[in-house]
């Protein structure tokens, strides 16, 4: 019977795309031999992504490339590098800007890049596609789960394809695993493990001084929906994702990826319940005074998600690496009755089966610089759904869904609770308390997204 309702979640998902796409004119698929294409946050990774997006070449006949016409930041610093980047690599300077709003007004792209901080991707997203622009957005979609459906629902509603920058769907070795985990090599699967591990952390964390903001920096508008903290270096750049006001952690940051390749192996939707403990025991209590701030989010954290076919779990500690554990400090292992896989990230995937006569198997990654990822494989993708109108393969929906294991696992941490999730309602179940933590309050002169 459960299995039925998946079915059919799934057929709905794909008969909703061929008619929204089909319904709405696409931009840019006459007139100019380019898709105007603009970037949000020009920062570490919306960088990595432009990269891809100014070297892709389309395949023939009647394929378009993509023209960088313009850049948005509220950090003047990343505007300007990123400004003459693409002045370089394409003799063309594109136009600068620091309010998306205006970009979007001014330029009317037909394609948006999203690399700004997860607080900010909702709202950039929602008025994007409203734009008429097709988007590419960073993971995780949303700092809160009311946000990632107010996004799924406006690029419906719009009929723009939005791609989300899980490029481990695309990654050769991540296809072939999960081929190989189809084909039931492993047997079958009970358990999956996610975890990443590091060894950072080695004492207390130290409050670091807050600091004049830095010239050229609209700090006001960086923090923009979230609450406004004093400037610090610690949160910018990339910092943010070890505050629980601008990201979610750990989990929230590198475990999503394995949040979505859980999503992708099972044909599941969503846990069924979630429930999540940890917290700063090296590190110790987080600070945030007018002088001095550490980070907020915890360093240790271990999430159960309960599957009606299966028990997921995750773990991170930044402290405490240990080379006695075989195999690299990030992926999932997966649990079967005839051995074990792990999917990996630089080490591509091995099988160690269960009869010792067989030998291990494996498979190595391959991956692009800078910063070892598949963004290339990704955004060719993201050009095949917009040109033939059809899903891209992390369509925002299904983005969505992996970002919200990661979410409810801090939502069962802040609360202390387990969490009980109806996914087709997307509602937790008996508990007001944890359901209102599914959206926020946004700080005055920024509305929170309407789920349309
Ligand atoms: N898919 C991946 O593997 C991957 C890897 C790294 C980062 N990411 C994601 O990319 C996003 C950005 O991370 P990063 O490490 O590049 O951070 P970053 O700090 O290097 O870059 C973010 C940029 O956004 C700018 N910004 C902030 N608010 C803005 C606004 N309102 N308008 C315009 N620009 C604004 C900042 O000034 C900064 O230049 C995050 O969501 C992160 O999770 C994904």
């Amino acid at each position: 019977m459960n299995m039925n309702r998946r079915q059919f979640l799934h057929t709905t998902t794909a008969t909703a795309a061929g008619t929204v796409f089909g319904a709405v004119p696409l931009r840019g698929e006459d007139g100019f031999g380019h898709y105007k294409t603009a970037l949000i946050g020009c920062g570490w990774w919306g960088m990595n992504i432009l990269g891809e997006a100014m070297r892709y070449s389309p395949p023939p006949p009647g394929g378009k490339n993509c023209k960088v016409v313009a850049l948005c930041d509220v950090d003047q610093r990343h505007l300007e590098a990123a400004q003459e980047k693409v002045l370089k690599l394409t003799g063309e300077p594109p136009r600068t800007y620091r309010d998306h709003r205006e970009l979007l007004d001014r330029e009317k792209p037909e394609i948006v890049i999203v690399g700004t901080p997860d607080h900010w991707h909702a709202l950039q997203t929602i008025d994007a596609v409203q734009a008429g622009a097709h988007v590419y957005v960073e993971k995780p979609i949303s700092h809160t789960i009311g946000e990632g459906r107010a996004m799924v629902n406006a690029a419906r509603k719009h009929g723009r394809v939005v791609q989300v920058g899980f490029h481990r769907r695309v990654s050769p070795h991540n296809v072939s695993a999960m081929k190989f985990l189809r084909e039931g090599r492993a047997g079958k699967i009970g358990a999956v493990k996610a975890f990443v591990i590091y060894d950072g952390v080695r004492g207390p964390e130290k409050p670091t001084r807050n600091a004049d903001v830095p010239k050229g920096l609209d700090w006001d508008r960086w923090c923009g929906p979230a609450p406004l903290r004093p400037y610090n270096r610690l949160i910018h750049p990339r910092g943010f994702r070890q505050f629980l006001d601008y990201a979610n952690g750990t989990l929230g940051d590198w475990g999503v990826h394995w949040m979505d390749q859980i999503l992708w192996w099972t044909e599941e939707l969503w846990p069924r319940r979630v429930s999540s403990t940890g917290g700063r025991p090296v590190q110790g209590p987080a600070v945030n005074l007018p002088d001095y701030q550490t980070t907020d989010a915890p360093e240790v954290q271990v999430a159960t998600f309960e599957f009606e076919s299966f028990t997921a779990t995750w773990e991170h500690r930044l402290f405490g690496g240990n080379p006695h554990e075989r195999g690299e400090n990030v992926g999932c292992y997966f649990y079967g009755t005839e051995g074990v896989l792990h999917l990996g990230w630089q080490s591509g995937w091995t099988f160690y089966p269960r009869d010792k006569s067989q030998p291990v198997l494996s498979e190595p990654a391959q991956l692009h610089e800078p910063d070892q990822q598949n963004i290339r494989e990704l955004w060719a993708d993201f050009m095949a759904a917009i040109r033939h109108r059809t899903l891209p393969v992390c369509d925002i929906e299904t983005a969505h869904r992996s970002t919200v294991m990661s979410l409810l696992g801090m939502i069962s941490l802040k609360t202390g609770r387990s969490v009980q999730w109806d996914g087709a309602t997307e509602r937790i179940v008996g508990d007001p308390f944890a359901h209102g933590l599914l959206r926020r309050e946004y700080r005055p002169g920024y509305r929170y997204p309407e789920i349309l």
